[in-house]
């Protein structure tokens, strides 16, 4: 059984006084009925700030970043290295996200040094692939995210492969409200669990976590959840709501009924 992880990437919000305030509400409302794994994962400045709020309640939610680079040191100005997050208590890093790779030039060729260089350093990748509304369209979806796996799994052992959590998620759903169809989506996740398995094994299949991410709302939640190989979401804009936030991690399980 692969547990739920529903993360919360807030991008560029929140300085690091509002992320204080945040997870004190967080921690005062919070509840998670269906025990799964939860995640915040705060801008780089207020990593430090949520991190103490999390050990001193000894809240259960799990600190993630959203980049790094993959050198450990250096003239690299401005970058953050692997080590540093470690240092600082994360446990997972957001790795890929379209946003990297639209705006800031990122290729699969980095994301698999950067996912690298996160496993050597003992931090949990959550790697985002997904196509445009452009390849959607065109009907190539499926071929283009196989490539993009394909890519981006390069020098990932069988070893690492079990920590790796992939975020699948459609460009053209992200933050724009529309999202896949629970359908979709879950045709997708399933068609990159069969590649993990054509380029690892059965076993390793079953047990990597499959995130989709786009438009995730309280209203939808529950039949993404719902969807034999939607294993969590990766959460933008709702995660930045606490009521939204602690609604999705309360996803109606169906098998509770
Ligand atoms: P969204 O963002 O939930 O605001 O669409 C998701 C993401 O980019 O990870």
């Amino acid at each position: 059984m692969r547990k739920p992880f529903i993360a919360g990437n807030w991008k560029m919000n929140m300085t690091h006084l509002e992320a204080v305030n945040f997870m004190q509400d967080l921690e005062y409302k919070y509840k998670n009925k269906n025990n799964c794994e939860v995640a915040v994962c705060p801008p780089a400045t207020a990593l430090k700030s949520v991190k103490t709020i999390i050990d001193s309640d000894n809240l259960e939610v799990k600190l993630g970043a959203q980049n790094m680079y993959y050198e450990s040191r250096g003239a690299f100005t401005g970058e953050i290295s692997p080590e540093m997050l470690k240092a600082l208590g994360v446990e997972y890093v957001i790795i890929g996200h379209s946003e990297r790779r639209q705006y800031f030039g990122e290729t699969n060729k980095g994301v698999s040094r950067k996912v690298n260089a996160a496993f050597n350093t003992d931090l949990k990748p959550i790697m985002c692939i997904g196509e445009s509304l452009k390849i959607r369209e065109s009907g190539k979806a499926e071929e283009f995210v196989m490539d993009q796996l394909k890519e981006c799994l390069v020098g990932i052992d069988e070893e690492d492969i079990v920590d790796l959590t992939i975020a699948y998620e459609p460009i053209w759903a992200i933050g724009t409200g529309r999202t896949a169809t629970s359908e979709d989506a879950n045709d997708m996740c399933l068609a990159i669990r069969r590649k993990i398995e054509e380029i690892y094994n059965k076993k390793i299949s079953e047990i990597i976590r499959i995130q989709y991410g786009g438009s995730v709302k309280p209203f939808n939640i529950s039949e993404l959840m719902n969807m034999s190989d939607i294993d969590g979401a990766l959460v933008g804009g709702a995660s930045l709501e606490v009521d939204d936030f602690i609604a999705i991690i309360n996803y109606q399980d169906s098998s509770d009924t």
